[in-house]
């Protein structure tokens, strides 16, 4: 208990030193009034603002280096070229892969986990087998799975969790046998908060040589990840919801397995030679990566993970996490409102209903104040089912939301009540 006494304080002592209006003054974005209200952003779990410093290293690409990469000796495209290999180098460094060949870039989380699933699952995966997720997943770590199951008459597994939305190890562990050939689970839950204990996770199924993705999409932004320690297989995760422009994203996948797997699509770039008999793929990374990426997103995520490496991460991350604890606070604190995840380590989503009113009545009225919400389930209908709710609204916080935003959020919260009642 003293430790845990120790550890708030040193995380209030580290929230303190952030100073959010100077954060708040690199995204320009939520300078803006919505209904004649200041705008309250706190939809950041589906996509998070654009830093200044991200618009502009985008508007320097189109105007001055827009062209396409890997194909021309000109001076533009290899440019292009520079600046993209330039973003994969910074996300290796981020994420601390190994080799920069071990990021391949797709157009956000569920691009990557779906080429996990053709590059490695189709190729890996027969009949018999099994595929272990999780009872927190978004759709897009559950939906290719059942498709690859369906198709190789293998068996989806599901981890279940208790009320609180946290993943019962121990029916994990009871989960895991010689037949197990994949686990995929979330590192944060879109839905509910829960932050997963990945490490152990990952342990225990190596125990039986299994390999495990991740589904960091929420992780990534608001955790430092680091690939070696976690000794994940797959980390997947999303530019958008970290800052950066949408149509960018990362698969990080061990270099030993990305190169047993078949490419996920076919096309150029991802060759070395085509014949009409034949055609060599290419190495690594480019063997996944077949047609025109995304460049500009791509090269805005680099800047947006720059821009991450500027400010204190862990003065931001005890932030969040103070202003996740004062929110909890509010909220539970409103007669009528249930919090819906109540894990005990979470980061910065607040799902909750409020009886007998419907979730997108919540997020209509909270949208005439200016306060952005997403209402809905999540993409995480499992979750919804296993709460027995159709739905939640759900406010998700960045470094740059305010205690003063969560006054917002929580009063007129309180008017919503009074309305229905
Ligand atoms: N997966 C995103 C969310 O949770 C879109 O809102």
């Amino acid at each position: 208990m003293a430790t845990i006494e120790k550890s708030l304080t040193h995380e209030k002592e580290q929230a303190s030193l952030w100073d959010v209006e100077r954060i708040r003054a690199d995204f320009p974005v939520l300078r803006q009034t919505v209904n004649g209200k200041p705008l309250v952003y706190l939809d950041n779990a589906a996509s998070s603002q654009v830093p200044q410093v991200v618009i502009e290293r985008g508007s320097m690409y189109l105007e001055q280096e827009h062209s396409n990469i890997h194909r021309g000796v000109h001076y533009l495209s290899q440019k292009a070229t520079t600046a993209y290999e330039g973003a994969r180098e910074t996300v290796k460094r981020f994420i601390n892969a190994r080799e920069s060949k071990e990021c391949i870039f797709v157009r956000g989380t569920t691009e990557g986990i779906n080429l996990v699933m053709h590059g490695y699952g189709r190729k890996f995966i027969s009949a018999g087998d099994e595929i272990i997720i999780s009872a927190m997943e978004h759709h897009a770590n559950i939906v290719p799975w059942q498709m690859l199951c369906e198709e190789k008459a293998a068996g989806l597994r599901v981890i279940p969790m208790n009320d609180a939305g946290e993943l019962l190890l121990d029916e994990y562990e009871g989960l895991l046998n010689e037949r197990t050939k994949l686990v995929a689970v979330s590192h944060v839950s879109n839905a509910l908060g829960t932050i997963n204990p990945i490490k152990s996770m990952i342990e225990s199924a190596h125990k039986y040589g299994v390999p495990v993705l991740i589904d960091g999409a929420q992780g990534a932004p608001h955790m430092i990840v680091d690939v070696q320690d976690l000794d994940c297989d797959f980390y997947a995760f999303s530019g958008h919801k970290m800052f950066a422009p949408t149509g960018s994203g990362v698969v990080y996948g061990k270099a030993r397995l990305l190169e047993q797997m078949n490419p996920f699509q076919g096309g150029g770039d991802m060759i070395k030679s085509v014949t009409f008999e034949k055609t060599i793929f290419a190495d690594l990374p480019n063997k996944f990566e077949a047609g025109t990426p995304a460049i500009a997103s791509q090269i805005g995520l680099g800047a947006a993970i720059d821009y991450l490496n500027s400010i204190s991460r862990e003065h931001a991350a005890a932030y969040e996490h103070e202003l996740l604890r004062y929110a909890t606070e509010r909220l539970s604190g409103i007669e009528g409102v249930r919090i819906i995840g109540t894990a005990r380590d979470k980061a910065s989503v607040l799902s909750f209903v409020i009886d007998e009113v419907h979730p997108h009545d919540i997020g209509t009225i909270l949208d005439q104040e200016g306060i952005a919400v997403r209402a809905g389930h999540h993409c995480a209908q499992p979750v919804m089912q296993r709460f027995n709710v159709p739905a939640t609204a759900r406010a998700s916080f960045a470094f740059y939301n305010t205690r003063e935003e969560v006054n917002v959020l929580a009063n007129t919260i309180e008017r919503v009540i009074e309305i229905f009642s």
